[in-house]
């Protein structure tokens, strides 16, 4: 479903991607694992095209995207839920929800939508008069996932879902995470937290300065020597 080939990611002088290839195949969860400063958000902005590329193909569903407008790439189903969350803060849950529907006309199925992350996330649906930046963090990445499903995508893209909060919100947001996948959702998921990512996850890429230095199968991952010495704290 998503294929990229030799993307290449630079600011100015500095190399943040050099040249990775990897896919996605639909239905499927990936996991992008690896430490600060690797290049995986780097990666996620590339292919949500919030930066340009200095270099290589993005391809999903087989048509070349790594051109075209940040706008239209919403259309055509891909939703990045950003590092940080990115929540409107002045405007309140039920606003921040609907815009993430603000490229659909078809207002019944909008409504049955808005049950179904209500339905995910009844802390939302507990707070939606209320508004964004009052959220705790936990419930504002409730919010940012909740508002990239608003917009019924195809491929959903996390950036560090786990970022900051604590084990039981962690919890919760995973659980999620792995019912949106069960439903049929395509995921690529970038975390820090390897063990939770490679564990939601079928396969997964590990992220080195820029460079993807190992591949697999996510549970043959989470067995790897060097990954459990490098990324599961063993
Ligand atoms: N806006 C930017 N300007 C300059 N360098 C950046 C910028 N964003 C990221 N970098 C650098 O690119 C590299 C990869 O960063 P990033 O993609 O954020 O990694 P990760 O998400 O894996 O922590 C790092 O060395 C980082 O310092
Ligand atoms: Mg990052």
């Amino acid at each position: 479903m998503l294929e990229v080939t030799g993307l290449h990611v630079a600011y100015g002088g500095i190399q943040a991607v050099r040249s990775i290839t990897f896919h996605v195949n639909e239905g499927e969860t990936v996991a992008l694992i690896g430490a600060n400063g690797a290049g995986k958000t780097s990666t996620l902005k590339a292919i949500a095209r919030v930066i340009d590329a200095a270099g290589g193909d993005v391809h999903f569903r087989g048509e070349k995207i790594s051109r075209i407008a940040p706008h239209a790439l919403i259309r055509k189903g891909i939703a990045l839920v950003p590092e940080g969350r990115g929540v409107f803060p002045r405007l309140t849950v039920l606003e921040n929800l609907r815009m993430g529907a603000f490229i659909r006309d078809d207002a019944v199925d909008i409504e049955t939508d808005l049950e179904m992350v209500f339905g995910y996330f009844p802390r939302l649906k507990e707070r939606e008069s209320q508004l964004a930046g009052t959220l705790s963090g936990g419930e504002q990445q409730m919010l940012a996932i909740g508002r990239a499903l608003m917009s019924r995508p195809k491929l959903l893209l996390l950036d560090e879902p786990s970022m900051g909060l604590a084990p039981i919100m962690v919890q919760k947001i995973f659980e999620v995470i792995r019912a949106v996948a069960s439903a049929g959702m395509t995921i690529l998921l970038v975390e820090q937290n390897a063990r939770l990512a490679l564990q939601s996850s079928q396969r997964g890429y590990v992220m080195e300065s820029g460079g993807i230095t190992l591949s697999g199968d996510a549970a043959e991952l989470l067995d790897d020597p060097k990954v459990r010495a490098a990324y599961l704290g063993e």
